[in-house]
């Protein structure tokens, strides 16, 4: 077997943790069962490009229980957990092609990887496979049934390529699901993007001014869990709706020149590009701590940061220090790349449960009604995204209640009133 990872001898550590992870992802695990018996995905060969995490593992897993032939790259340089990778091509004999820290030629080199087994089914996490595909190697193209997209960035990317026509075949923005984004986005990186500013840093976040960037799903997750562990939040955004309901919230919301000026950690969750420019750093105060836990490392613009820097120096694993002249001292961390998968491992499994039993049930539905669809980005099916919820409540050993056949009749007409 082909496979490029970093050390096939961290496998058992590897495949420890993603029996943890195993066990708290059981709508997985349910629906791995099934697809061992009915082997849904038999003969479908799928290309993965996700971030290579214990999670992650368990997906893979279970798309190969259901028959498929699944090849694994990894979604983000920095993302990858190389005793994982090292555990799923020993144990599970699933080519992967990962190493954490590797540097660009090799990660693309990774993606064509993947893509030589001439893939049915993409699986992208920021479209880098998709875009590929388009751009470079057309001829996959009549092979490929259908695509899936995890995050918001790639989803954004591949509705500008369906708008612009571009798009040769359909794909599911598992992005778009409710169990995904409104659990995932905001309880995920909310929880995840603390855990690696402290794993990278072990600073008090009581007492800080906070900025975030941005008031979407993943940053309002965040801002809560900030404001819980004592930081004054101050959010910046572009969106007035957005914006407001960060004032409602109880946050102060303000430029980000303003916030700038006062801010002693900043994180960007915005999926937009140069949100902390050139103009900013200058502004900052000294000792300021910058991080990103959007999708893509162009959040923060490091490279004017570099140029604008007269000295740079590694504090420690994940932290940069850039000396501007005068002396001021500005922290990057984890390089501007997303915060919660480089310096610690992602999301919680149990909320990656619900994210991938949306990505393996919505392989499965691609598979049998891939063929009739068009070359356009489509929502997960709501009777997938409602299963999963039900199936998730059930397996927290959470019941709730039904609606009785007069609640129906009342919830369905208009002629009764008061
Ligand atoms: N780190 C992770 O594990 C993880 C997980 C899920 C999503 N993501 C990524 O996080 C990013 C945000 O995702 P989301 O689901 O919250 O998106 P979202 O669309 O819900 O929110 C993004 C927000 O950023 C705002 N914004 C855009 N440009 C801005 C600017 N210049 N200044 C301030 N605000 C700006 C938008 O108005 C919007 O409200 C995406 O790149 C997504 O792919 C990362």
């Amino acid at each position: 077997m082909n496979y490029g990872i970093k050390d096939i001898n961290l496998a058992e550590k590897g495949r420890d943790k993603i029996e943890w992870a195993e066990k708290q992802m059981l709508v997985l695990l349910s629906i791995r069962k099934r697809f061992s018996n009915e082997k849904p995905l038999k003969g479908i060969r799928i290309s993965a490009c996700l971030h290579v995490t214990t999670e992650t593992a368990n997906l893979a897993i279970t798309l190969k229980e259901g028959g498929a032939e699944v090849y694994l790259c990894a979604s983000n340089p920095l993302s990858t957990q190389d005793d994982v990778a090292a555990s799923l091509v020993k144990d599970f004999r699933i080519p992967v092609f990962a190493i954490k820290g590797e540097d660009t030629d090799t990660y693309y080199q990774h993606i064509e990887k993947v893509l030589s087994s001439k893939p049915n089914i993409t699986m992208d996490d920021g479209a880098d496979l998709v875009s590929t595909i388009h751009s470079q190697k057309k001829e996959l193209i009549k092979d490929v049934i259908a695509g899936t997209e995890e995050t918001t960035t790639g989803v954004i990317r591949l509705r500008s390529m369906e708008k612009d026509e571009a798009l040769k075949f359909p794909i599911i923005a598992v992005n778009d699901a409710q169990t995904k984004y409104l659990f995932d986005n905001r309880y995920g990186t909310g929880q995840s993007t603390i855990d690696g500013l402290l794993r990278a840093t072990n600073i008090l976040i009581a007492g800080k001014i906070f900025v975030i960037c941005g008031y979407g799903w993943c940053a309002r997750g965040l801002a809560k869990r900030a404001n819980g562990m004592g930081a004054q939040v101050v959010i910046t955004e572009v969106d007035p709706m957005k914006a407001l309901e960060a004032v409602m919230d109880g946050y102060r919301v303000m430029p980000i020149k303003e916030a700038a000026k006062i801010g002693d950690i900043f994180i960007t969750l915005t999926g937009d590009i140069n949100v902390i420019s050139a103009e900013e750093f200058p502004l900052m105060k000294d000792g300021a701590i910058l991080a990103n836990s959007g999708h893509f490392n162009v959040e923060i613009n490091t490279e004017a940061l570099k140029s604008l820097a007269v000295g740079r120096k590694n504090i420690r694993e994940y932290i940069e220090e850039y000396t501007l002249k005068h002396g001021k001292k500005i922290n990057l961390l984890a390089e501007g790349r997303l915060l919660n998968l480089s310096a610690a491992e992602g999301h919680p499994a149990s909320v990656m449960d619900m994210s991938f039993a949306n990505q393996a049930l919505s392989a499965e539905y691609l598979v049998k009604e891939g063929e009739n669809l068009q070359k356009k980005v489509y929502c997960v099916p709501e009777v997938i995204d409602k299963e999963i919820a039900r199936l998730k409540l059930e397996s927290m050993g959470i019941k709730i209640d039904r609606l009785t056949e007069e609640q129906e009749r009342y919830l369905s007409s208009w002629q009764m009133g008061t």
